[in-house]
């Protein structure tokens, strides 16, 4: 059985898989930003092996905090799943200067797997990344990862998406000779709230109409579960259990060495993975 960093813990995805995780024998460390919230998942969860874990992605003074609280997931962790994510009918900023999907969606992820590396690595752990296939509806550019770009709220939330997978297709290419296995996840349409966090009056419509056409939640935990228990080594985005088309320029190496070199120098990193 695994010890697994799950984010997002508290609605929709997340919270199916977390069930899920824990039903199976799996300690979960899962994150949320409401204790209530937790507190609610913990009940559910009704065991010891769930470990509630206080942590705004919005802000890396809380993912510090968290992980300074919590240290022993630092070493322990076996499976690091990156799930959480949001969008925002308006531009919104971050206590960090950045634009809030941006720093949730995808600097986050950078983060929290270059903190989670060292462990990662020393017990031939996993990281898995919920990305979408939102990416295929836009094209990498500097200047939108720059944040230099109008806002739009479904563009943003395409764009970090596409992130996740060139990081996760990064790791695969530099670091996937090892035994740690990197995967990224399009979860399909899921029926969540997650269009109308943060929402206009007609996004919310809109997501509602959109969103009451997809699966429930526990729909994609299956793909979640093939990953973790067959680790397989031929492919890193996956849908519906089986391996899922992306953009081809996910595997450009350029485009992927300038969204490394945009996420550390944001997060003021070194080397990745290397924290002492
Ligand atoms: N639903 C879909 O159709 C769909 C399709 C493709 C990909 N996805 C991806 O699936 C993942 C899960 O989304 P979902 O549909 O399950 O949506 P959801 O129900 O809204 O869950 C998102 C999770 O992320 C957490 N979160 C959001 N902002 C956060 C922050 N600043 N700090 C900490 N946690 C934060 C939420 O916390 P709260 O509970 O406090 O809100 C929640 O636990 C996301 O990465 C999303 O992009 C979803």
């Amino acid at each position: 059985m695994a010890t697994i960093f799950l984010t997002g813990a508290t609605s929709g995805i997340g919270k199916a898989l977390c069930l899920r995780l824990i039903k199976d024998g799996h300690t979960v460390y899962g994150t949320g930003r409401s204790a209530e919230k937790l507190k609610a998942l913990s009940d559910a969860a009704g065991s010891t092996r769930f470990h509630p874990v206080t942590m705004n992605l919005a802000s890396f003074k809380s993912i510090d905090a968290a992980l300074s609280t919590h240290s022993n997931v630092l070493t322990t962790t076996d499976i690091l799943i990156n799930n959480a994510g949001a969008t925002s009918a308006d531009k919104q900023m971050t206590e960090d200067g950045f634009e809030m999907q941006l720093q949730v969606n995808h600097l986050a992820v950078v983060y929290l797997t270059h903190r989670f590396f060292k462990g990662l690595k020393a017990n031939n752990g996993m990281v898995i990344t919920t990305s979408s296939d939102a990416h295929r509806r836009t094209h990498f550019k500097e200047k939108a990862l720059r944040d230099e770009t109008r806002y739009k709220i479904f563009k943003r939330y395409q764009e970090t998406k596409l992130y996740n997978l060139i990081f996760s297709y990064y790791l695969d290419r530099v670091y996937g000779k090892q035994p740690t296995r990197f995967y990224a996840v399009h979860p399909g349409l899921v029926k969540t709230d997650l269009g109308a966090k943060n929402a206009s009056w007609f996004v919310d419509k809109m997501w509602k109409l959109f969103s009451a056409t997809g699966q429930p939640p526990e729909g994609p935990v299956p793909t979640y579960l093939k990953l973790i228990n067959e680790r397989p080594a031929e492919y890193v985005y996956y849908a519906y259990e089986r391996p899922n088309h992306h953009l081809p320029e996910v595997e450009d190496e350029r485009i992927q060495e300038t969204l490394m070199t945009h996420a550390l120098d944001a997060l003021k990193i070194k080397t990745f993975g290397e924290t002492e």
